[in-house]
């Protein structure tokens, strides 16, 4: 039988990041520190480091993405690293190449990092089976499975806001069965001790039972914000719903989208998250994903940070393992 793929190494340092599953809460706090490390108030001039200096990251995308990738090549820009983005649809796997032989490409070219988004379940971990020693794999989205640097972005920007994760209560809603962002917020928010997770949806965007441990279920929105400290909106993942898209958005909307009236049940000073991309009107009405209770322009913003981060960390572990 294979043995599970451990994403640390001796040391106990990340040398992959492909789940948040298992990850203790004080690895997830240290990448919090570091990450509250690289911020940068708007107009500025971004932090830069030579962390990444000489190293060459590649970012392997499979899946449409704006923020995770553009925030994965920035952050490895930043740190001085050479970067690399092919988009797989326009690369020779097209043509018959397994990704297998992509990874072998790339790593004869001097890749020391990749980062995957893919559709298909597993694929993340088996190219790290794959990999050189020295070579670290980060998971930029897999499936409905995993968004680590997603999940923590999202904890980073609930302790900006509310400086403490015990006692908040945070309502996830939407699409949650289709949603990889939610699973690793879950993740992330119940390793770090989040007083109270509740999860919103109609009973076919609804997660499987024997998932989200610990997590309050609703069908009522009205019910599952009430006095809620932060609200969590995703998309419907069209791209996973096999032909059972709501045929009638504006019932949806009624239902399930966060409009001003709605938000007003939950604390007076909630945050509104959405990971993006938005359907406005759909899910989130323009007035809240615009208003004052919006951090979503600060989770893209935190998006470069936490990769730093990540990026930074698996530098140090990396020189630490050599030396
Ligand atoms: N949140 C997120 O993963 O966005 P992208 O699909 O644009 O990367």
């Amino acid at each position: 039988m294979t043995q599970p793929l451990s994403q640390l190494d001796a040391n106990g340092r990340l040398r992959h990041l492909i789940t948040l599953d298992g990850l203790e809460p004080a690895l997830m706090h240290e990448l919090l520190e570091r990450a509250q490390a690289y911020q940068c108030p708007p107009g500025q001039l971004p932090p830069r480091g030579e962390d990444l200096r000489g190293w060459t990251v590649a970012n392997l995308f499979a899946e449409p993405s704006t923020r995770t990738r553009a925030s994965f090549e920035l952050a490895a820009l930043r740190l001085g690293a050479d970067v690399v983005n092919l988009d797989v649809m326009l690369s020779s796997r097209v043509k018959g190449e397994s990704i297998i032989d992509t990874i072998y490409t790339l790593e004869a070219m001097q890749v020391d990092v990749f980062v995957i988004r893919d559709s298909q379940p597993g694929i993340t971990e088996f190219i790290a089976r794959h990999v050189a020693g020295h070579v670290s794999v980060i998971s930029g989205g897999e499936a409905h499975i995993s968004h680590p640097t997603q999940g923590l972005l999202d904890a980073l920007t609930i302790l900006q806001h509310k400086g403490d994760f015990r006692g908040l209560a945070v309502t996830i809603v939407g699409d949650i069965r289709h949603s990889r962002v939610a699973r690793s917020a879950h993740r992330a928010l119940a390793a770090l001790g989040v007083g109270e997770l509740r999860l919103v949806a109609p009973a076919e965007m609804m997660p499987e039972s024997h998932e989200f441990h610990g997590a309050r279920r609703h069908t009522s929105f009205d019910e599952g914000i009430a006095g809620v400290d932060v609200v969590m909106m995703l998309r419907i993942q069209k791209e996973r719903i096999a032909g059972a898209m709501p045929t009638d958005i504006e019932r949806y909307h009624e239902l399930y989208g966060l409009t001003a009236a709605r938000l007003a049940r939950a604390k007076p000073q909630a945050i509104v998250m959405h990971p993006g991309p938005m359907n406005r009107g759909v899910e989130i009405a323009s007035d809240v994903a615009d208003g004052p209770q919006s951090v979503i322009r600060r989770q893209v913003a935190n998006g470069v940070a936490m990769r730093m981060a990540v990026l930074a960390h698996i530098a140090d572990a990396r020189r630490r393992r050599a030396s």
